[in-house]
């Protein structure tokens, strides 16, 4: 599946994703921009933006000379972006359309690069991860956040036996695997980072939650990848989802839905300088790790 397909849902429902700002994608970007550290004048690519999470707070960090390329496929989302940025007279920050698996290395590379709960959403999670590294300059930083393991259950199964009565094909279908479960410790989510050409991997975990309401969760079924199950329902059919919807999710208690994340940051290794045997000429030839970047809070 292309990522134009599986994140169509973000472009449909724009407005319902961003209903969802200030509780939960708010947070989580503000969280991401401070383990990634960035620094005033700093150069920084933020990969699947959305709505402005976490390039909004980064062009913020990086001002006044620094610059933010703030880049995804929905179009949507990214005019709500430019409307928060200009609300704020923020001119560090760039809202521009695009697939980030084929977006172009400024010349010398990013200094930073995040990418806030996006990663899963490439078809090859881990070259799409590796593909945005190659956007760094050496030494330059990459913090990428996913979902903690047990975040947001049981949120996908309630919505999925909503949607079936409508859809009873979907039963014998098959159900992707979450890429995130190999990935969803902090020590399992470092591990797979450096394993990524990063160095010095901190990962932190951001624990967050929400309550059961179901007209903010129902914004989560409409404003991201969970509207394909509901594409081509007839407007009645969809509102016997959400009454489902709303149903089982009262049902199950009154426990908060847990939405906590992991924020990994680490830096690019980069390429060393050896010495020639036969004098004083340095080679590049092989990667070494570069210190840790102090954390700037
Ligand atoms: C869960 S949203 C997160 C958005 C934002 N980072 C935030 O935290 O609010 C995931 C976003 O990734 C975008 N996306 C997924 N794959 C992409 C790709 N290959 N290129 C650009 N954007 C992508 C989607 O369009 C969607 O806006």
């Amino acid at each position: 599946m292309k990522p134009r397909d599986l994140t169509a849902g973000f472009a449909n429902g724009a407005e319902s994703f961003d209903r969802l700002f200030a509780a939960l994608w708010s947070p989580i970007g503000a969280a991401t921009v401070k383990a990634a550290g960035l620094r005033p004048g700093a150069h920084v690519l933020d990969a699947c933006c959305g709505s402005g999470a976490s390039a909004i707070p980064a062009a913020d960090r990086v001002a006044p000379h620094g610059t933010v390329d703030a880049v995804d496929l929905a179009e949507p989302l990214l005019h709500l972006g430019r409307a928060r940025a200009a609300a704020r007279g923020l001119g560090t920050v760039r809202f521009a359309p695009g697939d980030v698996l084929d977006w172009p290395a400024p010349r010398g590379g990013y200094d930073a690069v995040v990418c806030s709960l996006g990663i899963f959403f490439f078809p090859d999670m881990a070259a799409g991860t590796e593909r945005l590294s190659r956007l760094l300059r050496p030494g330059g930083r990459l913090t990428a956040t996913i979902w903690a393991r047990g975040a947001v259950e049981p949120l996908p199964e309630l919505i999925f036996r909503s949607v079936l009565p409508e859809r009873p094909e979907l039963a014998e279908a098959s159900r992707p695997a979450n890429p995130l479960e190999p990935i969803g410790t902090a020590e399992s989510f470092r591990d797979w980072l450096t394993a990524r050409s990063l160095s010095f991997v901190e990962v932190e975990r951001y624990p967050l939650a929400l309550p059961r309401d179901p007209d903010l969760l129902w914004s989560l079924v409409l404003g991201t990848a969970f509207r394909g199950l509901l594409d081509g329902l007839p407007a009645a059919a969809v509102e016997r989802v959400r009454e489902r919807f709303t149903a089982s999710l009262l049902e199950g208690g009154r426990d908060p839905i847990d939405f906590s994340t992991l924020v990994g940051t680490g830096a690019l290794r980069r390429v060393a300088p050896r010495r020639h045997a036969g004098g004083t000429r340095r080679f590049p030839t092989a990667i070494e790790p570069i210190g840790p970047m102090p954390h700037i809070s």
